[in-house]
């Protein structure tokens, strides 16, 4: 199966980040960001604390949610994400990514993702080891390996993340685990192998996704890239 209806054969899932589109715009950015044809929309939330960064909340996820069926892909940059989990829910999310090192309860709150019917995503940020997850890996459909410190776009990808997605892509076929491996920040057509070298399946991308003037071409670029095509 192919998504983005690209024509590499590598099912590379590209999901651009609106953090890098222009909020006074947004439903002409949101038209651009589906007639590019991908499947997903990367939705930053940030609430200054957690992130040196503020942007939007469930309200504006809501009002996107009633103009597409893109799949709403929201990563959580926000302290005790469990206290707007049913809000970020009812918003129409499809994905919800919280962060390990924003609880202390990262379990019940995956647990809560789960319960509200929606799929749950544990991100890291790049000081954090991978070995700080291992007790959730059964629980969660994606796991977001984040190649920037959160909080802006238009960042330098940090190379070590690469070592991460190898280490998910091999004890998720010793263990057996389902989830997909994300990755957000950074990713360009500069970065891309390294990261579907590494087993990646996912790419978030915000600031090389808009400033591409042919979107559709990214997008295809991106997958054929990962899919070893040149
Ligand atoms: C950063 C966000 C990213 C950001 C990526 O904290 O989580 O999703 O939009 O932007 P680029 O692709 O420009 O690094
Ligand atoms: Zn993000």
């Amino acid at each position: 199966m192919c998504y983005n209806h690209c024509m590499a054969k590598q099912d590379l899932i590209v999901s651009p980040s609106f953090l890098s589109a222009d909020f006074s715009d947004a439903a002409g950015e949101l038209g651009k960001v589906m007639s590019s044809g991908v499947d997903y929309l990367h939705l930053d939330v940030m609430d200054g604390s957690f992130v040196p960064n503020i942007t939007f909340g469930p309200k504006f996820i809501a009002d996107l949610r009633k103009r597409t069926d893109l799949v709403f892909d929201v990563h959580l940059m926000i302290e005790n994400p469990e206290r707007y989990i049913g809000d970020f829910a009812d918003a129409g999310s499809d994905i919800i990514t919280i962060h390990q090192e924003a609880t202390r309860h990262l379990n019940r709150a995956l647990a809560m993702i789960r319960e509200c019917g929606k799929a749950p995503g544990v991100a890291i940020n790049p000081a954090t080891p991978v070995e700080m997850i291992l007790p959730v890996l059964d629980m969660v459909d994606y796991v977001l390996v984040m190649s920037v410190n959160p909080g802006f776009g238009g960042q330098k990808f940090i190379t070590s993340s690469a070592r991460k997605i190898e280490f998910l892509s091999s004890i998720r076929e010793k263990e057996g685990y389902s989830y997909l491996i994300n990755v957000d920040g950074g990713i360009s057509e500069k970065t891309i192998r390294t990261v579907s070298d590494a087993g990646v399946d996912m790419v978030v991308t915000g600031s090389a996704f808009f400033r591409s003037d042919d979107k559709r071409a990214f997008v295809d670029r991106l997958c054929n890239m990962a899919a070893g095509v040149r």
